[in-house]
């Protein structure tokens, strides 16, 4: 087995997570990544974990002639765990091209690179944006696929096609989608964790920052769903559990002996946790009281999702092991620990 695995993103929240989860079990990794939403001091962390180093190097995905010339430079890649791309719901509708450009345009560049260089497996970073609002809970991944709701949505089910084509075209290329439910947490060193560059979008950042004081309160986006308490119901799952099944998909990638192979995975936890139960979570592990106001709905969230994770248990083997409370007291000692360190 190529224990050389090249993971674009890899100093961003799951790439990050993703690397000492690879390191730990003895892949030797090569980080491609723009620092465009990241910070090269997460390597540092990386190695303070590990204590292993990666190999790093910072271009963009989208510069194809710098894309062959480090495939040139390391022949010797096997595996590609492809992160890097924008991920901001609400941006992409408001710069539409800057996502479909970024996000398809480094994928093709990605799978050109697989193509002329041999490279046979590719573990793509997909969403449960794929499925919209879906008419049957928990969703599996045989739920329909909807129209997305936005840009960001759409490079997502865009570039699976993309890949499910190539996959189809090519004699040596095995891919696996694994479509993420919510992430969330830290590494539970809290060396490593979520870093959102100004105002955080996602709910547990948002939280956290507001329990640190850095906010004056928990914006609660709606409380009339329809839902046990009236607030949107996600599935959140642990970021290192979320990890550790890409490194399993590397592994079953490599076991796979005949193409073409396309695979898709959902990852949760199979349980739909609502705004306010991770509020009364956060507030159970920090033993502070957030401020909350309740405003409209956001546009273009849905009402509830959680995931049917039964074909990841049974034939990728994995399942979270982080109970919620876990979970998000690592993202509360990591946002103790960074703002600590950098005041
Ligand atoms: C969204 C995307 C997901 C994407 C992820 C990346 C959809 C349906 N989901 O996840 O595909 O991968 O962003 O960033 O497009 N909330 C608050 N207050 C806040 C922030 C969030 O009440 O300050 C609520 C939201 O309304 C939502 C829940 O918390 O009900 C989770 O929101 P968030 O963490 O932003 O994740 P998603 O919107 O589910």
């Amino acid at each position: 087995m190529n224990n050389k695995v090249l993971v674009t993103g890899g100093t961003g929240y799951i790439g990050s997570h993703t690397v000492v989860e690879l390191l730990e079990k003895d892949f030797e990794v090569y980080i491609i990544d723009n620092l465009s939403n990241s910070r090269i001091e997460v390597l540092d962390g990386i190695y303070a974990i590990t204590g292993k180093q990666s190999e790093f190097e910072k271009f963009d995905l989208c510069d194809q002639d710098r894309l062959r010339t480090f495939f040139k430079n390391n022949k010797d890649i096997g595996s590609i765990i492809h992160f890097a791309a924008y991920k901001a719901v609400g941006e992409s509708v408001e710069k539409p091209l800057k996502y479909y450009r970024n996000n398809l345009l480094s994928l093709m560049n990605l799978l050109d690179g697989m193509e002329e260089f041999h490279i046979p497996n590719l573990v793509f970073s997909s969403s449960c944006t794929v499925y919209g609002q879906a008419e049957n809970l928990p969703v599996t991944e045989k739920t329909p696929i909807k129209p997305a709701e936005s840009p960001y949505g759409n490079t997502k089910q865009i570039s699976e096609e993309i890949i499910q084509d190539t996959v189809y075209s090519s004699k040596f290329i095995k891919s696996v989608s694994l479509r993420y439910f919510n992430p969330i947490g830290a590494h539970p060193s809290a060396l490593i964790g979520e870093l959102p560059m100004g105002v955080p979008d996602n709910l547990v950042p948002y939280i956290t920052q507001t329990g640190i004081g850095i906010r004056d309160f928990l914006r609660v986006f709606g409380n009339d769903y329809n839902t046990p308490d009236g607030s949107a119901i996600r599935d959140y799952l642990h970021v290192v559990d979320l990890a550790k099944a890409h490194v399993m998909a590397i592994e079953r990638l490599f076991e796979k002996k005949s193409t073409p192979s396309y695979e898709v995975f959902n990852l949760g936890t199979g349980k739909g946790v609502s705004v306010f139960e991770m509020i009364k979570s956060f507030e159970r592990v920090s033993g502070r009281k957030l401020n909350l106001k309740v405003l409209d709905r956001r546009p273009g969230d849905i009402e509830k999702i959680w995931a049917d994770t039964r074909h990841a248990n049974n034939e990728l083997g994995w399942k979270t092991e982080s109970s919620l409370d876990e979970a998000v007291k690592t993202a509360w000692d990591w946002e103790k620990h960074y703002r600590k360190s950098n005041l």
